[in-house]
């Protein structure tokens, strides 16, 4: 069942949102080669509960820590540890903040330092391969026309789609419906309405789409080793298009 959100649990999104763009823009800060994933986890934690949020992913069936970090070939649910980030390095921050019994969620993916013309050149297309998905929304689409933008621009630009991970509803529980793969076909699927609040969240390869689960049960990574990046956005629909309630910082 795809809910549609009163006005008053949009404001709680909203107000997540905010905490959202304000704990990238701190870690942002942060982000040099040195640093240890573990002390960036520490960072977002104390600062999301100073901002009067809560750290969603924390025990979050069983995660061990407040957000997660992936680095280079990880493509999500990387968990914090005392890997120090070196210059050239891609790295991307997955944060859920919850406030007042609502989430948000977003990622992105970082450059440390000088990284590569391949690296750069993954993380720009995939960040606009979430803006082609984004601009489907609207009352009447329907999820199939998100899908299919973000795979056809991924295909134009060459870069591996994973298809074993989908965006996905938000709301009081960080995972509602509807699922929202980042392939498919236009005009199929749920249609958007008013109200509905969903995750897009494109996640994309240099090279082949494969992955594989780590030993840890949570740090997914490509097979050939090639770096993926992640961007992701939570999306409100209004009346006549979109609201993107987690902004890049004010
Ligand atoms: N944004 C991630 C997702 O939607 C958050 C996962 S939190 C974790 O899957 F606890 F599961 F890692
Ligand atoms: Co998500």
């Amino acid at each position: 069942m795809i809910s549609i959100k009163s006005e008053k649990e949009i404001e709680l999104m909203r107000e997540a949102g905010i905490i959202m763009s304000k704990t990238f823009k701190y870690l942002e800060g942060y982000l040099k080669a040195g640093i240890t994933t573990k002390e960036i986890d520490k960072l977002a934690h104390d600062f999301i509960i100073k901002e009067g949020g809560y750290p969603e992913c924390l025990g979050f069936e069983g995660y061990p820590a407040s957000i997660c970090t992936s680095v280079n070939d990880t493509v999500v649910h990387g968990i914090p540890n005392n890997r120090k980030l070196k210059n050239g390095d891609i790295i991307t921050l997955d944060i859920v903040v919850n406030y007042k019994g609502y989430n948000a969620d977003a990622a992105w993916t970082y450059a440390i330092g000088d990284v590569n013309p391949r690296k750069q050149y993954l993380m720009e297309h995939t960040e606009k391969a979430l803006y082609e998905g984004i601009k489907q929304v609207k009352p009447g689409n329907k999820i199939g026309d998100i899908s299919n933008a973000v795979e056809q621009y991924a295909i134009k630009h060459n870069l591996g789609v994973i298809r074993e991970l989908c965006g996905h509803g938000i709301g009081s529980d960080m995972h509602e419906d509807p699922d929202v793969p980042n392939f498919g076909k236009p005009n199929t699927g749920p249609t958007l309405k008013e109200g509905m609040v969903i995750c897009i969240e494109p996640m994309l390869t240099s090279g082949k789409r494969n992955i594989y689960i780590m030993d840890d049960d949570w740090t997914i990574n490509t097979v050939d080793g090639l770096p993926a990046a992640h961007y992701e956005h939570t999306i409100l629909v209004t009346k006549d298009g979109y609201e993107i309630l987690t902004p890049r910082s004010e």
